[in-house]
């Protein structure tokens, strides 16, 4: 036997001295791993010996595996390699699994090309900046591919070649954050193995093809898109039926929550928010017992909200009737929530109809008498459907008018019993016969409406106009103007090339209501000329105004670009106008704005703002309105700009957390404008003089509301779909706290237009001293991110109760900014600057560290170390819906949790513990207790001309 033994003792030491001496790795596969290792700028952390050719081994090199003299597989995952790969990569024609996720890895992703045994690939977190086109060559085993988190081709973007449809067996795609742009790909829906879709944090847009139906998916992930992000219905994923985890979450999908969504039995997590989602959330939803998180916030969802079962339901931010699961909506509201229904709940509506009282909360197009809904006025809202049976019962409706839009269908046979019914205004729709009889008090205006030839309605003759309205007596409600039924035919021929701005309508019909008197009254004395709404008159004639400026023009219009308002009147603006108003007309006689505010009363002062005197006023139906008046020693120019400016923009925004304009008066030297009255007046207000006006403190959970309404607000408006406005002077006192405490950012007299791009403007300073950020104050330069700072600012006044500015106070704390962010290194001494008033609660415990460094992190220095104001939403809105744990479950996925930067960065900041934040950081070059101002700053507020 013994010769045998020393037959395999020879073997064996002649296929080592083989490999020592001739290396069994094939030596294609080793000059590759070669270059690879010289590539490398940390060849070390490989342990690669250097000595040897041989990585197939033995010895094997560490990370490497083998099979015969071919290397399959690399796994050198999270190593911390810096460098590029070898451009031909693709030489290791058997490598089956390679793992280079998160390293350091940099430049050109070389081709895959070929690499048909390729099943595994793992590319994710590191630095490839460019992705050849050929990469997805014959990758005919590939199951898995994740390249997530890489700068590949940053600035043009790509799209996936279609060469991957050819990799059947893909089970697992993963390119989140990295640089898709256009429409997802169609290709993927044949890819019948696809299990996991991640492509969050792309720009991509357009819908969910319906390709994609049926496809085996687990988990979808599509969330976040940057850009205008995803589109059109998320129908089709109830056809995926076994996904078990759905993030669709901060994109633009539209249309409902679909009721066949308790299809997916095994959905473990669902979050839409930050969409334009509409109508209620659909029963079934609450049978869905296997469902652990759902998140709805942020859409425009209506209805109550559904008592679920899950722990992890949020859903603020919709317009919702209550605030608490389960609790049904009045019943008015529930009629106006079927007719929305039954006109496919347009968005604009969807927006603005939330709460469970239609005549508070403004909603659109409705207007009350009494408490109760006694106008419905939406003519030319391009409304689509039909009208509900829910109209019937809503007895006290006195003016219903939907003229001009796209109605089909009969008149529900229930509406000719409405006790109080005065006008139904249907013409230019497409209503179909039966007409039901309505009693002749009732006129009927149906003209325009091609399926009823003989419009059989009793006591109204067709055509019947405006001027046909009789004039309402005070007590009764005002009608708004009609849309007219005079004029030419179609509904474009209507609309007007004119900005319009955003008329809520408990007032806006009521100064239409003025409108009419007067055009009633020029009417009657045949001094006016009627301008019918026409496509030739786009602008009041100007002849016309020549020879009687004050002579008033009443039309309905309609922008389809711009549009939120039904209707307005339009004016010539008063003699003594200098300044032309571009931006459409909503102009209200002085006279009026002089007795609703008991002729600018001493008593009626609301407060004192840039220009001029805030009064309270009410209009003659009980409406509250507050009329900024400027004073007439200040008409400068800069004065005038400004009154202006607010009107331009606030005719381009309309936003729940900003003021709305209801309208202005500009005659001889009289410069007023009205807004929404808002009960409980100015933030500072209650955070700096609660004690002497003898008012409750805000409690902790009032001020994280508010500061989210805020940053809501401000997001929106440096977000704003082609345009960003910068504010520029956000303060406490320009924000306003409705009778609900939900806050509005005002004044708008300084708003600028940030240039495209992200680079800033020069301006002439202006603002407000302790909310200006360094470097407006230094240099002029505005980006949004000076509202940022702001923000931090007024974040700081909430948390502390102290104003940003006051000389009062020992000098190195007169400016709050810099001083919080001294006081906040220190835990003890964060605790001594809270504002006494909040009571510490294991909320306020938790939260109250968060927001202080959010504070900070907002009025950080550096502009670019300032996140941007969805940043901020987040943080808050996560706080206001009870601080989540941070108990990452994504990382039961991936390990890395790049999904979730806010709570990546709160635990960041957690664990910095207040040592390295932005703020004290970019400051702590001040060794004493004062930290130091940026050079300029101080001297910035002598010269300038702030107030
Ligand atoms: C990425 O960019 C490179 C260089 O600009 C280009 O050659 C390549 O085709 C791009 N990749 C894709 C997939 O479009
Ligand atoms: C979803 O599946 C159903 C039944 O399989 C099918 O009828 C429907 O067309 C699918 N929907 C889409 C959008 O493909
Ligand atoms: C839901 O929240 C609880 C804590 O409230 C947490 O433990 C759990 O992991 C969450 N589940 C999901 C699916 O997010
Ligand atoms: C009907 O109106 C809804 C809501 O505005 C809209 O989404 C839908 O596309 C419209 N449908 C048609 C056929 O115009
Ligand atoms: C209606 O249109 C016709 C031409 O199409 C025009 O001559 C006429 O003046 C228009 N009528 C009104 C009231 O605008």
């Amino acid at each position: 036997m013994a010769w045998k033994c020393w037959l395999k003792i020879a073997l064996l030491c002649f296929v080592s001295l083989v490999s020592v001496v001739l290396g069994t790795t094939d030596s294609g596969d080793y000059a590759v791993l070669d270059e690879f290792r010289r590539g490398l700028s940390n060849p070390e952390l490989l342990r690669w010996p250097t000595n040897s050719k041989d990585p197939c081994g033995p010895p094997q090199w560490p990370h490497i595996f083998c099979s015969g003299s071919r290397v399959t597989q690399i796994q050198v995952q999270d190593l911390g390699l810096s460098g590029p790969l070898p451009h031909d990569f693709n030489k290791l024609a058997m490598l089956s699994n390679i793992g280079l996720q998160r390293n350091k890895f940099t430049g050109n992703l070389p081709s895959f090309n070929g690499l048909s045994n390729l099943q595994y690939a793992y590319l994710g977190g590191n630095q490839f900046d460019t992705i050849p086109t050929d990469f997805f060559v014959g990758l005919s085993s590939l199951q898995v591919l994740t390249l997530e988190n890489n700068p590949l081709n940053q600035s043009t973007g790509w799209t996936l070649p279609p060469d991957l449809a050819h990799s059947a067996q893909l089970m697992n795609l993963s390119l989140s954050h990295c640089n898709l742009v256009g429409p997802l790909p169609e290709f993927l829906g044949s890819m019948k193995s696809l299990t996991v879709l991640k492509l969050s944090y792309n720009n991509l847009i357009g819908g969910i093809p319906v390709s994609y139906s049926g496809l085996p998916l687990q988990i979808l992930w599509l969330n976040n898109q940057e850009g205008p992000g995803l589109t059109g219905s998320i129908e089709i994923i109830t056809n995926m039926t076994l996904l078990n985890d759905v993030w669709l979450h901060e994109n633009q999908f539209s249309g409902l929550i679909p009721d066949s969504i308790s299809a997916l039995s095994l959905l473990t997590r669902l979050w839409l928010n930050n969409n334009r989602l509409v109508g209620p959330v659909p029963e079934s939803l609450i049978n869905m017992s296997q469902l652990q998180s759902l998140r709805l916030d942020d859409n425009m969802l209506v209805g109550t909200v559904p008592k679920l079962s899950i722990s992890n339901f949020t859903y603020a931010g919709n317009s919702f009737c209550q605030n608490t699961p389960g609790v049904p909506c009045s019943a008015e509201v529930t009629a106006l929530l079927d007719f929305l229904k039954d006109v496919n709940y347009p968005t604009r509506l969807s927006d603005s109809w939330f709460g469970n009282d239609p005549c508070t909360s403004s909603w659109l197009g409705i207007s009350c008498s009494n408490n109760n809904v006694s106008v419905i006025n939406l003519p030319n809202y391009q409304l689509n459907g039909t009208i509900s049976e829910s109209l019937g019962a809503l007895d006290s409706l006195v003016y219903v008018l939907l003229g001009g839009n796209n109605l089909a269908g009969p008149i529900p046979d229930n509406m000719s019993s409405l006790k109080s019914l005065k006008m139904l205004n249907l013409s230019f729709n497409n209503i179909s016969p039966p007409v039901p009889r309505f009693p002749t008090s009732v006129k009927v205006l149906l003209d325009g409406n091609k399926l009823l030839q003989n419009p059989p309605s009793p006591g109204s003759p067709p055509g019947v106009g405006l001027p046909g309205v009789s004039p309402p007596s005070t007590d009764s409600p005002t009608p708004p103007n009609q849309p007219s039924s005079s004029g030419n035919g179609t509904k474009s021929s209507r609309k007007l090339n004119i900005l319009v701005i955003v008329v809520p309508t408990v007032v806006g019909a009521s100064v239409v209501f003025v409108a009419i008197l007067l055009l009633f009254f020029c009417w009657k004395s045949k001094t006016n000329v009627f301008v019918a709404p026409n496509s030739t008159t786009t602008q009041p004639s100007k002849a016309t105004n020549q020879d009687n400026p004050h002579k008033l023009v009443a039309k309905n219009v309609v922008n389809s670009s711009t549009s939120t308002s039904g209707f307005q009147s339009i004016a010539s603006s008063g003699t003594g106008s200098t300044h032309a108003i571009d931006s459409g007309n909503l102009t209200i006689p002085v006279q009026v704005l002089r007795s609703a505010t008991g002729n600018f009363a001493l008593d009626n002062v609301l407060g004192r703002g840039g220009f001029g005197v805030v009064y309270k006023g009410e209009l003659h139906d009980g409406t509250m309105i507050a009329v900024k008046r400027m004073e007439s020693s200040v008409l400068s120019n800069k004065a005038l700009d400004e009154f202006h400016s607010e009107i331009a923009v606030l005719s381009k925004v309309r936003h729940r957390n900003l003021v709305s304009i209801l309208g202005y008066s500009a005659e001889d030297n009289e410069r007023l404008l009205v807004y929404a009255y808002m009960q409980q007046g100015a933030l500072s207000k209650h955070l700096f003089q609660w004690k002497q006006l003898e008012l409750e403190p805000l409690s902790w959970k009032k001020r994280l509301n508010i500061a989210l309404d805020v940053a809501r607000g401000l997001e929106y408006l440096h977000n704003l779909a082609h345009q960003s406005f910068i504010h520029r002077d956000l303060k406490s006192s320009n924000i306003l706290l409705g009778d609900d405490y939900r806050a509005k950012i005002s004044d708008f007299g300084l708003v600028k237009l940030a240039p495209d791009g992200k680079q800033s403007v020069v301006t002439r300073l202006a603002g407000t001293f302790g909310y200006l950020a360094p470097e407006y104050a230094v240099t002029g330069k505005i980006t949004t991110k000076v509202d940022v700072f702001s923000f931090g600012v007024v974040l700081m006044e909430l948390l502390t109760g102290m104003m940003a500015l006051d000389e009062e106070r020992p000098e190195e704390s007169h400016y709050l900014a810099s001083w919080f962010c001294h006081m906040k290194t220190d835990k003890e001494k964060l605790r001594s600057i809270i504002d006494p008033s909040i009571a510490i609660t294991d909320e306020t415990f938790e939260g109250v560290p968060v927001i202080a460094d959010l504070a900070a992190h907002c009025a950080a220095r550096e502009p670019h170390q300032r996140p941007e104001m969805g940043h901020a939403v987040n943080v808050l809105a996560s706080l206001v819906e009870k601080w989540m744990p941070i108990n990452d479950d994504q990382e039961e996925y991936l390990g890395i949790d790049f999904h979730q930067p806010l709570l990546q960065m709160v635990k960041g900041w957690q664990a910095a513990d207040g040592t390295t934040d932005v703020c004290s950081a970019s400051l702590n070059d001040s060794k004493g207790s004062i930290p130091a101002r940026p050079a300029g700053f101080a001297e910035s507020f002598k010269s300038s001309d702030g107030r």
